[in-house]
């Protein structure tokens, strides 16, 4: 087979996963809860046909099982989160000895398996324990997570090498203090100010106790990138697309790598009188602690205009008052999850990354595609994913043309190793390199897991 596109050798080929989202067993083993827990119990009918946390495809009870699957895709790389619950029920203090021999049992099998663990501290599951305190809006959550890590740190960094202190943190943002689609589903932008601040300050505790701790690897964070593409040139779209970017993409990529705030992001913030409560000492805290690299989880394109309407000054303040969504005529959609796909979005996010960032290093840590009622494309036994193997080759030629161009890319992981249960929407959309039967536990590897290790083992196609 010749090869078009090659990778530079020692490519990081593997997948994705979090905690809450495959372990299952979140009442045994000694878990305390986390907010999913504590939400779903309270609101059931907020989750897609009801199903909860509980219902997963329990890889803690399979993780030997799905190892082994991975290495069959052809992994080299693993991400997998920790689940802070499981290590601190009550998310300070006591450390939970089921959860580190669990844990430890994960990790060794994986580097036994000539796989090697990225491990996360958190994935969107704050310990309920201490969102009874505030959650994000505490700083005594901020000390607490700074805790955690070190923990963690302690207990695995002997064989982990690359850690990570976060996943997508504007999320939790978005979805629990903003748009109501996390726990607790509070919509207020001063609170989600502090929300994000506190994260950012978290991050930057933890890169900072990991840089102390004498251990020799690497420690990131793994941010949703989603480039902001202006309607037209025009200097209202452009100041829509600007905005939409602080928002959403600058708020975190600044303070990780940079070490500090845009201006125009803090002005703003400001003028509407949502600045967030800080310490002394936290601007040089955030200056000297940026990340060694950084994740970078791209699904889609936000598309972005000038405002057709004043907004309502009655009305909460929303990032939406600077900007309204725009549907680009012509998109091209992924139909079965309603997302655009535009490939060269993973392009974009790289450059700006070697011209504003330092060309950090890097690496796609999500990209993959949701489909609903994925069994319709189940053929011969096996998912006949192709639409996921079409996505994924061009993404990969436009990471590949990235890494020509001199971006500081160094591996791509695809969101995710298997179905899991994702949040409110539960097992309503199918992601997965291998298809988990939701009664049985049964794994079936689709189409594209043969073709992803063909691509692992050739390091390209
Ligand atoms: C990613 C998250 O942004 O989106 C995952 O990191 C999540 O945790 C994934 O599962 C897919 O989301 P959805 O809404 O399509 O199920």
């Amino acid at each position: 087979m010749s090869i078009n596109y090659r990778f530079p050798e020692n490519f990081w080929w593997g997948s994705a996963t979090s905690a809450t989202q495959i372990e299952g067993a979140s009442e045994i083993g000694g878990k305390g809860k986390n907010i999913w827990d504590h939400w779903y119990e309270t609101e059931p009918n907020r989750f897609y046909n009801d199903v909860g946390p509980e219902t997963t495809s329990d890889f803690y009870h399979h993780y030997k099982e799905d190892i082994q699957l991975m290495k069959q895709i052809g992994h080299n790389t693993f991400r997998l989160s920790i689940s802070w619950a499981r290590l601190m029920p009550d998310g300070r203090g006591e450390v939970n000895e089921e959860a580190v021999t669990f844990y430890n049992n994960v990790i060794d099998e994986l580097i036994d398996n000539g796989i090697e663990p990225f491990v996360n501290l958190f994935h969107f599951d704050m310990p309920m324990a201490l969102q009874d305190k505030g959650g994000w809006e505490s700083r005594e959550v901020v000390e607490a997570f700074a805790e955690y890590a070190k923990e963690a740190f302690r207990l695995f960094g002997d064989r982990v090498s690359k850690w990570f202190t976060f996943n997508e943190p504007i999320v939790p943002v978005e979805g629990g203090y903003l748009y109501d689609f996390h726990y607790p589903n509070v919509v207020d932008a001063k609170r989600a100010a502090q929300v994000a601040y506190h994260t950012a300050v978290a991050s930057a505790k933890a890169v900072e106790a990991y840089h102390g701790s004498g251990q020799q690897g690497k420690i990131g964070i793994i941010l949703n990138l989603t480039p902001s593409y202006p309607r037209s040139q025009n200097p209202a779209d452009l100041r829509a697309s600007r905005i939409a970017d602080l928002f959403f993409n600058r708020s975190f990529l600044d303070p990780s790598v940079l070490g500090e705030y845009p201006q125009e992001l803090v002005d703003i913030i400001t003028e509407h009188g949502a600045l967030p409560a800080t310490h002394q000492g936290d601007k040089e805290l955030l200056k000297a602690n940026t990340v060694d690299i950084l994740g970078v989880n791209y699904y889609q394109p936000r598309r972005v205009k000038a405002k057709e309407n004043l907004p309502n000054p009655y009305g909460p303040f929303l990032p939406e008052w600077y900007f309204d969504h725009y549907e680009m005529p012509g998109r091209r959609m992924n139909i079965y999850r309603g997302w655009e796909i535009y490939e060269k979005g993973i392009y974009d996010i790289m450059m700006n990354l070697k011209d504003h960032y330092g060309n950090i290093e890097s690496f796609i840590s999500e990209n993959g595609m949701g489909v609903q009622n994925e069994d319709r494309f189940l053929e011969g036994g096996e998912i006949q994913d192709d639409y996921r193997i079409d996505f994924v080759r061009e993404h990969l030629k436009w990471l590949h043309k990235a890494i020509q161009d001199g971006s500081n890319a160094k591996g791509y992981h695809m969101w995710t190793t298997m179905d899991n249960w994702s949040w409110s929407n539960a097992y309503k959309n199918r992601y997965g390199f291998i298809s988990i039967d939701v009664e049985t536990k049964e794994r079936t590897l689709k189409k594209s897991a043969h073709w992803f290790r063909e691509v692992a083992d050739n390091n390209g196609f």
